[in-house]
């Protein structure tokens, strides 16, 4: 279908007027202070509970114990990992080191990934800066510097397979033998499986196990990838790693949480308007975090259910655009699934009789297609690990935006 002019212009209107509503808001963020973030991480102040899960990594850390992270996207995993890290920040005996290898595609650019963090890492003008300096050195790099941020990246030269193949285990193995603890978080690691070489988990596998100082955090948030890498008896990284499996936060404790950051601003929030927050977002991380910081760029000093509606409506109005887009970008049949099971909110038995005749859904067959596209491209999700599983779609605002338009 091609837009004609006046959508195109629309879209640029309604695009230009979407970004300067979030400069506001960023604007009005630092103003205010606003205590929630849906972005990034900040420090224990602005952090929910996670304290089992914390000490419990704690303790692998300390015991040198490889761990595996699991959850569904915008759980807060990543922050986990920052909020883990954060508690050895002054302690010199650990050096935890974060990487996000979402934008890598291959071998070559995993490896420079890891590089550039090392590098980054390490004051230059301190003795193990230097000498980290030194040994990429020998690696001939190419320095870059990101525009915006002015952090240095490196390329290293890596011309041969062999050279691909080495370079990793011969940067974690000098690293290795500085007697120095070092953790290694590597971030959306489901990314590997998408690289040309076939064989990097082998390859990591294989040097990771000669590490005597070193320990790992992989993470991810495409759970099918990563019960492929972890838990398959075929693949090198099985039974190599403790598993966590990042759950959402117990309603209480959040609504504790959202009740006393407001408060520390001298804001009131009512029981039935947290209960609406908690109960809307589903309690996933990312949406209550958000609604509550849209709920409180609006600063009212009496947060009530009424106000909180207001804040639903807005925050759907904001997306819908994009959730039109998804439309169109979905088949028919895709398209009418992903509206039962939000209208739904869990299918438990998405193929049976009953689910299908009720919302018009063809073939068990063709609902299986659907199924399998719609998980595919991460529409909707399916949360295992409890007694009943269920489909759900994966973004709580799209499911709500549904619900009310179809
Ligand atoms: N325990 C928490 N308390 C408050 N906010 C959190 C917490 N965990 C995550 N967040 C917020 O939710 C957002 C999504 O979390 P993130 O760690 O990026 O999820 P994931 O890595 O699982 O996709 C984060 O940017 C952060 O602002
Ligand atoms: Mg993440």
């Amino acid at each position: 279908m091609v837009a004609s002019e006046n959508e195109i212009s629309y879209n640029i209107l309604y695009h230009t007027f979407c970004i300067i509503q979030n400069v506001v808001y960023i604007w009005g963020m630092k103003k205010l202070s606003n205590p929630f973030l849906s972005a990034g991480y900040n420090g224990p102040d602005y952090f929910c509970d996670r304290i089992e899960e914390t000490q419990q990594m704690a303790n692998f850390i300390q015991n040198g114990t490889h761990i595996a992270l699991f959850a569904v996207r915008r759980i807060g995993k990543t922050g986990l990992i920052h909020h883990v890290f954060n508690q050895y920040k002054d302690n010199s005996d650990i050096v935890c080191i974060y990487i996000d290898i979402l934008s890598t595609q291959n071998l070559a650019d995993f490896t420079n990934q890891i590089a550039t963090e090392v590098y980054n890492y390490f004051p230059k003008k301190k003795h193990f800066g230097r000498k980290i300096t030194d040994i990429f050195q020998l690696f001939r790099p190419v320095i870059s510097f990101d525009e915006l941020t002015g952090t240095p990246s490196l390329s290293l030269t890596m011309e041969t397979k062999a050279q691909k193949e080495n370079t990793i285990g011969q940067i974690l193995s000098f690293l290795d033998s500085q007697n120095i603890k070092i953790v290694f978080a590597i971030d959306e690691f489901q990314q590997v499986l998408s690289y040309p070489e076939k064989n990097v988990e082998s390859l990591l596998r294989t040097s990771i196990q000669t590490l005597k100082n070193t320990s790992f955090i992989f993470c991810g948030s495409n759970q099918k990838m990563m019960n492929e890498i972890f838990n398959s008896a075929k693949r090198p990284f099985f039974a190599s790693c403790t598993n966590i499996n990042l759950d959402f936060i117990d309603a209480e404790i959040y609504k504790q949480f959202i009740l006393q950051k407001f408060a520390s601003c001298k804001k009131e929030i009512t029981p039935d308007c947290l209960d609406f927050i908690c109960d809307w977002t589903g309690l996933h991380t990312f949406y209550t975090q958000y609604f509550c910081s849209q709920l409180f760029f609006k600063n009212h000093t009496h947060n009530t259910l009424a106000i909180a509606h207001e804040t639903a409506h807005e925050i759907l109005k904001l997306n819908e655009n994009v959730y039109f887009q998804y439309k169109n970008l979905l088949t028919q049949a895709q398209w009418n699934l992903l509206c039962a099971i939000a209208k739904e909110e869990k299918v438990f038995q998405p193929q049976s009789k009953n689910f299908i005749s009720k919302n018009n859904l063809g073939t068990p067959a063709a609902v299986k297609r659907s199924l399998d596209a719609l998980l595919e491209k991460e529409m909707i999700y399916y949360q295992t690990g409890i007694d009943e599983p269920f489909y759900q779609v994966y973004d709580k605002f799209l499911m709500r935006w549904l619900k009310i338009k179809f």
